[in-house]
């Protein structure tokens, strides 16, 4: 008779919250663009689009017509917005980048270390080069998205993160005072603990891969490119940090999914791109991630949340539900798009909580 019990209260597990954003999101361009933009729209109330298509968008004009094209992609009817960003370059003009975020075309500048992930050539080598920016940026409430990786080649690539925190971030917001900063996709302890100690003006994200992966998932058996994204997953130390930091519902911490879709001729292959595509699945991967921290209860906080608090947005009025299935969500392994199919994200266990 119990077993019979739970069964049914099983049956009806359903979670329903206010619709969350994702606050770093790659929706590419053209084909890729019409195949991923609807995947994120139709969980996703918002999102933080990176600027690294080729070439990068890098003023208030480009954002502008990429965001149409963005809003062009998307099912009739849908009420996504995209949140658009800039990508910081040593020219990067100082004026345009206040009249894009005072017309609230522009919600976040991106920096990427030149050559630290994909498209990031046109990144920056020399900070004294965006001081200007920088300093005009904290004047009007502008935040900064760091990807938090150095790229000195005598750096070990899984000590990326830490060296940059202490070499370059942690630098930059001492010269900067008052410059909203978010490091983004934290993969280490020494991540969550920076961002920890900042009393003010310093969020994270986390994405939902690096709450599941550590550096065993793509490397022991075999090499898994589907896990291969930047920066890498680290030790399962750092896992563990990352999953108590999300679950916190500490304010500072929020969802930055980072889906990264590279179509499958890119990623497998002899020198394969970095991503995870996560769009399809993540609420999904989310919910048994915070059920495993028994913290179902938190999750509204990290997706929902924290990131709009950050960024000075209202939180969204409708609300998603997750319902709680017997059987295991069946989501597409793949999804066809124009540049040929496109991984999804596998966890390597399935999944029980599917978007209602
Ligand atoms: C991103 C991409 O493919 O654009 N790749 C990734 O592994 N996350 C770039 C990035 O955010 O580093
Ligand atoms: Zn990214």
């Amino acid at each position: 008779m119990q077993q019979c019990a739970r069964h049914v209260l099983r049956m009806t597990d359903t979670l329903t919250f206010r619709r969350p954003d994702d606050w770093h999101l790659h929706l590419r361009d053209g084909d890729m663009l019409r195949a991923v933009a609807p995947v994120t729209a139709a969980h996703f109330a918002r999102a933080i689009v990176m600027p690294n298509l080729v070439p990068p968008v890098v003023c208030g004009e480009d954002a502008a017509a990429y965001r149409d094209r963005i809003l062009a992609s998307l099912p009739a009817g849908s009420s996504f917005e995209p949140l658009m960003t800039l990508y910081l370059t040593e020219t990067t003009d100082a004026d345009d980048v206040a009249a894009a975020a005072a017309s609230g075309l522009v919600k976040a500048v991106k920096l990427y270390p030149a050559g630290a992930t994909t498209n990031s050539a046109s990144g920056v080598r020399d900070f004294d080069k965006v001081r200007a920016v920088l300093e005009r940026m904290a004047e009007v409430g502008l935040p900064l998205c760091v990807h938090g990786e150095v790229t000195d080649p005598d750096i070990d690539i899984f000590d990326r993160e830490a060296v940059f925190i202490d070499r370059v971030l942690d630098p930059l917001r001492r010269a900067t005072p008052g410059l909203r900063c978010v490091l983004e996709h934290i993969t280490t302890s020494n991540g969550i603990d920076y961002v920890k100690s900042a009393a003010d003006g310093l969020g994270g994200t986390i994405t939902a891969h690096h709450l599941i992966i550590n550096r065993n998932h793509l490397l022991v058996g075999g090499i898994r490119p589907h896990y291969y994204c930047l920066p890498v997953a680290k030790r399962e130390e750092h896992r563990l940090a990352l999953r108590a930091a999300a679950v916190s519902g500490d304010a500072r911490f929020f969802l930055g999914t980072d889906s990264a879709p590279h179509a499958d001729a890119a990623k497998e292959t002899g020198c394969g791109c970095a991503g995870c595509f996560t769009a399809p699945n993540t609420m999904s991967c989310l919910a048994h991630v915070f059920e495993e921290e028994s913290a179902l209860e938190k999750l509204e906080a990290f997706a929902s949340l924290n990131g709009p608090l950050f960024y000075g947005l209202p939180a969204n009025d409708d609300t998603i539900t997750l319902q709680k299935d017997n059987e295991p969500v069946v989501y597409p392994a793949k999804i066809e798009t124009g540049e040929g199919p496109l991984t999804v994200f596998d966890p390597g266990f399935d999944l029980y909580w599917r978007v209602a």
